[in-house]
């Protein structure tokens, strides 16, 4: 018996996370895996029963399971709050460091289906696939900040970058072993000619790489790197960086997928991992039924695989998506001329539709 807890958060989040809860159950009855699913409020729903985005019930919700499945967090409403109090802090932050979450995982695959979403070339997308690491309990995003005033009552604002040794060390192993296991290339991300923090991310992974003979490592300037995503993608196989090169990198990797409402992620490092679209709450469509329910479809089979091991399973989800869009079938984010409008519902069901039948 597997316990998941289910955070829907925010926006389009309670959409798509019961397409992703459903499509889990159904897997479920076709292999008879027992997954208990358990609810729990974040962000808004959460504050405005307990006064807090993540509070402790939500915690020990998640720390009691074996696999949490997140939605989105961030709303209009909470952006009022004080900044202590903002979900993307107080919840989306705070629970990926309390679940010692230093490990996010962002497949970035180009699907032959999807190839004229994308704004680029078919001939620099077709066949990229790169697996990014973001480090994602560190740097400027946990760092200490603050704020004054001038004597001349200007403000200053100060976010501080900091990475230890260990902190960038066991993301790297992470990283390197995947590489192994699959065509044996990373690619350290950093900004070594500027930042200190990037100087000691290269030394670490320079010391690191003697351990994996078998990898072939190379180091690429953060800026470079968004060029390069552009430019020549299938140049990549494993990324690993710091955590906010991570956060931009990848939004910008995920359009050579077509979307990012085509990108999942997992949390990995604790005991409990966690596993979420790439996207947010996307407040201007919630309710609609418009949201790719996609990336958190493709979340629920990364947390087969790396959660419960389940690769069958994982990979019957990932081919359920690649032949509905196969079929072409398009939520809005991914619409291309002659294909067919469906949204968030219908394109859940006609992903189960396919696992039932195979
Ligand atoms: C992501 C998101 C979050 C992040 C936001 C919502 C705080 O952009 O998961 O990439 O920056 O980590
Ligand atoms: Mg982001």
């Amino acid at each position: 018996m597997y316990q998941i807890a289910v955070l829907p958060g925010d926006g389009i989040g309670r959409e798509i996370v019961p397409e992703a809860v459903a499509t889990l159950k159904l897997i479920g009855e076709k292999f008879g895996y027992v997954f208990e699913f358990h609810t729990g409020l974040i962000s808004e729903d959460a504050y405005d029963k307990y006064g807090h985005p993540l509070p402790p019930e939500t915690l020990a919700l998640c720390q009691s399971s074996q696999a949490v499945l997140l939605g989105a967090v961030g709303s209009p409403r909470m952006d009022q709050l004080p900044p202590e109090l903002r979900p993307e802090r107080a919840a989306l932050l705070a629970i990926r460091k309390e679940l010692g979450l230093f490990a996010n995982l962002r497949p970035v695959t180009v699907d032959d289906s999807l190839i004229d979403a994308s704004t680029l070339k078919t001939e620099v997308i077709q066949g990229v696939d790169i697996l990014v690491f973001r480090e994602l309990t560190g740097g400027l995003y946990f760092g200490s900040k603050s704020r004054r005033t001038l004597p001349d009552g200007s403000e200053e604002a100060v976010d501080t970058l900091v990475y230890n040794t260990k902190e960038i060390e066991r993301i790297l192993r992470l990283a390197f072993e995947a590489a192994s296991q699959r065509r044996g290339k990373l690619t350290s991300v950093d900004k070594a000619n500027v930042l200190e923090s990037s100087r000691l991310w290269r030394e670490t992974t320079i010391k690191l790489a003697a351990e994996y003979p078998q990898v072939e490592l190379n180091h690429m300037y953060v800026d470079n790197c968004a060029m390069q995503l552009v430019r020549n993608p299938k140049q990549f196989d494993v990324i690993v960086t710091e955590n906010m090169f991570g956060d931009i990198l990848t939004d910008q990797a995920s359009v050579l997928g077509g979307s990012l409402g085509m990108l999942p992620s997992a949390s990995l490092g604790g005991n409990v991992a966690l596993y979420e679209p790439a996207h947010g709450s996307a407040p201007d469509i919630a309710g609609l039924n418009k949201a790719n329910p996609l990336a958190t479809i493709l979340s629920a089979a990364m947390m087969l695989r790396y959660s419960f091991n389940f690769e069958e399973a994982a990979k019957l989800i990932e081919t359920a998506v690649q032949m509905t869009l196969a079929n072409n079938y398009r939520t809005p984010d991914i619409m291309a001329p002659n294909c067919i409008p469906v949204g968030t519902k219908q394109m859940g069901q006609l992903v189960r539709d396919y696992i039932t039948n195979h």
